[in-house]
């Protein structure tokens, strides 16, 4: 007996209904790019594999355990992209887009993590993604938060989700905490997992998102990241608050919220919705202002956040409507060509149009409804002769006999 087939683990067909969501959520995604001036762009989803390595950090979660990668044909490494920033950072600078600044660039699409799957949680899922480079200033981070928190409104899922924000400060902030840490989890070396053991020595940072519950439990207790500021750190990470207040964007301080990569400087948040459970971060962000120069390009201002698809298709049911169209339903075979020539009239008016040939009369209805048309159109022998034909509104329940064009006039005023 063969196998049957089926999709790889971690990952989903999109099917209409669940394609639907996602391409609503994709749109309110684009309405806000607009209001707020993002550009779409997209860059491949193959990458160099060293265009993540270290730029999401080697001891991170992504780079360590769950990077697509391969060698080519050419012997290349190549990865598929785990997230956005770092690829668009890629594309910034060998495209020598540092004339241009500042860029506001949207995107969307495929990302590939292989972990564990569970509910919220694919190895090929979907982002929608924002990178502001070449913005710098408390107030750009404040716009972006706000931007993301937008796209909840929009999505009606503003009352079910809470913004989450920390400061990582500065790179001086961050180099004076990250041996406060290293001191910290040398301590309890021996109570660590073996993945922590590593990362104590490449980031010890980075043993403060580790999964591993002991870990967890260790990392509670472990400085916090706010005890190392600088004094330009600490008021940046107030401006950002003040203007968050401005912009009337509720938020709440969470010191050990450090996130996943390692890019970060400054600002980084998380829209958290608690009911999703283990998998609840639907928005994560915040600000990278050294990738630039880790990649080899010029230094650069950035701030940007990814949202989840697949996580803001779980919040709720978006039961969006296919779009309704009309039906025509030839009775007899000698209907069939005037059938299709109806049919093609009506797409070349802009009316989507559905010919349903097979099956008894009954079935056919049948198919309309289950199709969500809105319109029903009969051809017979009748039809044909006298240019007139039974349409029904299946909404209403009413038949009438109309001429083509008042089939179109009607058609189109009751805006499919
Ligand atoms: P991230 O937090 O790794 O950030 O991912 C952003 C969002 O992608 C998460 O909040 C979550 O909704 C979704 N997500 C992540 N992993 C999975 C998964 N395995 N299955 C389903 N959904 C998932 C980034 O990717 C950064 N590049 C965001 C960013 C942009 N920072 C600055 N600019």
């Amino acid at each position: 007996m063969t196998d049957k087939l089926q999709a790889v683990r971690g990952t989903k067909d999109l099917l209409p209904a669940n394609f639907r969501a996602h391409e609503y959520i994709i749109e309110v995604a684009k309405k806000n790019a607009t209001l707020y001036g993002y550009e779409a762009m997209s860059t491949p989803i193959i990458e160099y594999s060293k265009v993540f390595n270290r730029t999401l950090g080697d001891s991170s979660d992504v780079v360590s355990k769950e990077m697509y990668s391969f060698l080519d044909k050419s012997n290349d490494e190549i990865a598929l992209r785990p997230e956005f920033t770092a690829g668009i950072m890629r594309s910034f600078i060998s495209n020598g887009l540092h004339h241009t600044l500042p860029l506001k660039f949207f995107s969307y699409g495929p990302v590939f993590r292989y972990d564990r799957p569970q509910s919220g949680r694919q190895r090929q899922f979907h982002q929608f993604n924002f990178e502001h480079l070449g913005g710098s200033g408390a107030c750009t981070d404040a716009e972006i938060i706000k931007l993301a928190a937008d796209i909840l409104t929009d999505c009606g899922l503003n009352e079910e989700v809470e913004l989450q924000i920390n400061s990582l400060g500065c790179t001086e902030s961050k180099k004076v905490y990250q041996e406060k840490i290293f001191t910290y989890f040398s301590q309890h070396q021996d109570k660590l997992s073996t993945d922590s053991i590593q990362r104590l020595t490449k980031n010890p940072l980075r043993i403060l998102d580790s999964k591993d519950e002991q870990d967890k439990q260790i990392a509670q207790l472990a400085p916090l990241v706010a005890d190392s500021y600088t004094r330009e750190a600490q008021k940046y990470f107030e401006e950002v608050l003040t203007y968050l207040d401005l912009l009337k964007v509720k938020y709440t301080i969470n010191p050990r919220l450090v996130r996943g990569l390692d890019y970060y400087c400054h600002t980084a948040f998380e829209f958290i919705a608690p009911k999703l459970g283990s998998q609840s971060t639907l928005i994560g962000g915040g600000r990278y202002d050294g990738l630039s120069t880790i990649m080899g390009g010029p230094a650069v201002a950035a701030v940007g956040f990814a949202g989840g698809i697949e996580r803001f298709a779980l919040m709720r049911d978006y039961n969006i409507l296919r779009t309704r169209s009309v039906v025509v339903v030839p009775i007899g075979e000698e209907s069939i060509n005037a059938s299709l020539s109806l049919a093609n009239e009506l797409r070349q008016n802009k009316i989507p149009t559905v010919v349903k040939i097979e099956g008894k009369v009954d079935k056919r209805l049948q198919y309309a409804l289950n199709i969500a048309a809105k319109y029903i159109i009969f051809i017979g022998e009748e039809e044909i002769l006298s240019n007139k034909y039974k349409i029904k509104d299946l909404d209403k329940h009413q038949e009438s006999l109309l001429g083509f064009e008042e089939i179109v006039k009607l058609i189109n005023a009751s805006q499919l």
